[in-house]
């Protein structure tokens, strides 16, 4: 009997609980789960300290409102009473922004940032201890946790070029970026196959370069073709409203202007920007089309087309145009650029392109694909901003302040980083999130096989690089490319659970990754998908499938 209570005054008194057992994703730095619990009601008051604070209480209660059917009092005051959520920042110098520390106790919970974005992160911990069902009394676990991110860069990627998604979903997209203690969405605006952003200068843009008369059906070149209209772009005033939103929720979005290929879409609007305006715009060898197709026209089918930008003094002018207004919508520091898949063929067959080869004593055709982003980027720094590329711009020479996003594997992330400059990791292997999660998908992907274990075990620190060139590497980001993902449901389950994984490659001190525990906490993670209605793959966390 004896050995019996003390047993049990053991267990009574164990300050620690299994860590798992407060399912956090991504997993914090120290967590520590307590006896008993605090619980919130609607009587439960947040008091914020710093006036700076009074976005993320907004949050904190919006989401109580919008799921748990209940609002909480919100005060900003220095000396509060006991029983209440205290918001506060205690300024502390780190090189990654958006650390915190959390304190759930019988009587409060505490979240100390060491800048506001600390903060915002202590209340998605919070929202992630909260019962997921509605309920109007929550208990939240006591517990302790001091937390900050791994790495500076932590990104997600939504083409919207492919398919258009409106203002109101991509808010839901930037909801679950911060959700996941993620901070940067680049948002692909322009391609092929539609033009996604007005642009005042050159209303043809969005006039013509946002429609196509129909989309293929089936994997590309297609069985046949939809023959419906699509079109959708995002007013200037719908784009600041969006920037706003995701900066409430210290997220930055980084457009993505895309140069000199993938440009059917302007090239449609404009044809002068073609190195041949007068020829027809190439449709690819078994393509079903729909409606005119003489002219400049905007693709109906996936894949890279030869015509290009050319690169006249019109295409620069236009260029430089176009970015002014972007660089007006975006606070961004960086703007990105494109420079993947530019075929050369029009370039070879240009006597334009020929003699400004000659006269600018360039090698080749890569050459001059260098001379393009070179230009784009002095007049990008010329302005205070710094250009992103995808690892194409390497080809003929990198331009001098460039950051290379790295998604034909990590061979031109590490020679970009050799040669010092920043690097983002977005390898098609690890991180592209329009592959199949399984291998038997229900609904058409692009293809490829990427489960949630392989992302989870990403490793962006390459051991191919030394220690002093991997402080290059600020993080990584998963792309989301739209061929084939024409709705909000199918971007959800394409991006759940593997953003889960990213977010702990990408967060979690890579010590403190653990496959299986990931696995434990997922499950509860699902629980919380149900209850905010997201869509997620529950299938591909087993390999094999
Ligand atoms: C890319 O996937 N073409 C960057």
């Amino acid at each position: 009997m004896k050995k019996i209570l003390s047993i049990l005054f053991i267990i009574a008194t164990m300050p620690c609980f299994s860590q798992s057992a407060l399912n956090i994703i991504p997993q914090p730095v120290k967590v520590e789960a307590k006896a008993g619990t605090f619980t919130i009601t609607g009587n439960t008051t947040v008091f914020f300290t710093q006036k700076e604070l009074s976005k993320s209480a907004v949050f904190l209660n919006t989401y109580f409102k919008k799921y748990y059917g209940f609002a909480l009092l919100v005060q900003n005051k220095q000396l509060y009473p006991e029983g209440k959520i205290a918001l506060e920042i205690k300024p502390k110098v780190a090189t990654i922004p958006g650390g915190y520390a959390m304190q759930v106790n019988g009587n409060n919970i505490t979240i100390t940032g060491n800048d506001a974005q600390g903060v915002f992160y202590g209340i998605q911990t919070l929202i992630q201890l909260l019962p997921p069902q509605k309920s109007n009394s929550l208990a939240v676990q006591q517990c302790s946790i001091v937390d900050s991110p791994r790495f500076a860069y932590r990104g997600l990627h939504l083409d919207c070029g492919r398919h258009f998604f409106s203002v109101d979903f991509i808010k839901q997209y930037i909801d679950f970026i911060a959700m996941h203690k993620m901070n940067t969405f680049h948002w692909h605006l322009t391609e092929d196959q539609g033009w996604r952003i007005e642009i005042k200068k050159y209303p043809k843009l969005t006039e013509i370069g946002s429609c196509r008369k129909g989309t293929i059906t089936g994997h590309h070149p297609g069985t046949g073709n939809d023959c419906k209209k699509d079109c959708g772009y995002y007013t200037q005033a719908q784009i600041k409203d969006v920037v706003k939103y995701a900066a409430d929720r210290y997220i930055t979005i980084i457009p993505e202007i895309e140069l000199p290929g993938h440009s059917s879409a302007a090239i449609a609007a404009y044809p002068q920007l073609s190195c041949f305006p007068n020829e027809n715009t190439p449709i690819a060898k078994g393509v079903t089309w729909c409606g005119d197709s003489t002219g400049k026209q905007v693709q109906q089918s996936w894949g890279v087309y030869p015509d290009v930008f050319a690169p006249t003094d019109y295409t620069f002018k236009f260029l430089e145009n176009v970015l002014d207004e972007v660089m007006q919508l975006f606070p961004s520091k960086y703007i990105h650029i494109g420079g993947d898949e530019c075929p050369k063929e029009y370039w070879e067959r240009s006597a334009y392109c020929q003699q400004l080869i000659k006269d600018s004593g360039l090698k080749n055709e890569e050459g001059l694909q260098s001379y393009f982003i070179h230009k784009i980027e002095r007049y990008l720094n010329s302005k205070g901003h710094s250009i992103i590329g995808w690892d194409e711009i390497l080809e003929g020479g990198l331009a001098p302040n460039a950051t290379v996003m790295s998604w034909r594997g990590e061979a031109g992330g590490i020679a970009a980083a050799q040669q010092h400059h920043k690097v983002i990791m977005t390898p098609t292997t690890y991180v592209y999130f329009d592959y199949s999660q399984t291998k038997h998908e229900d609904s058409l992907t692009i293809g490829g096989y990427l489960p949630v274990e392989t992302v989870y075990n990403y490793e962006p620190l390459t051991p191919n690089l030394t220690p002093e060139e991997q402080k290059y590497i600020i993080g990584a980001q998963a792309n989301l490319w739209t061929e084939y993902v024409s709705n909000p449901a199918k971007v959800e389950y394409m991006l759940f659970p593997r953003l889960d994984a990213l977010s702990e490659v990408l967060w979690t001190p890579a010590n403190e990754k653990d496959w299986n525990g990931f696995k434990d906490r997922l499950q509860q993670q699902y629980k919380r998908y149900d209850f905010l209605h997201i869509q997620y793959n529950p299938k591909g966390i087993d390999k094999g499938e």
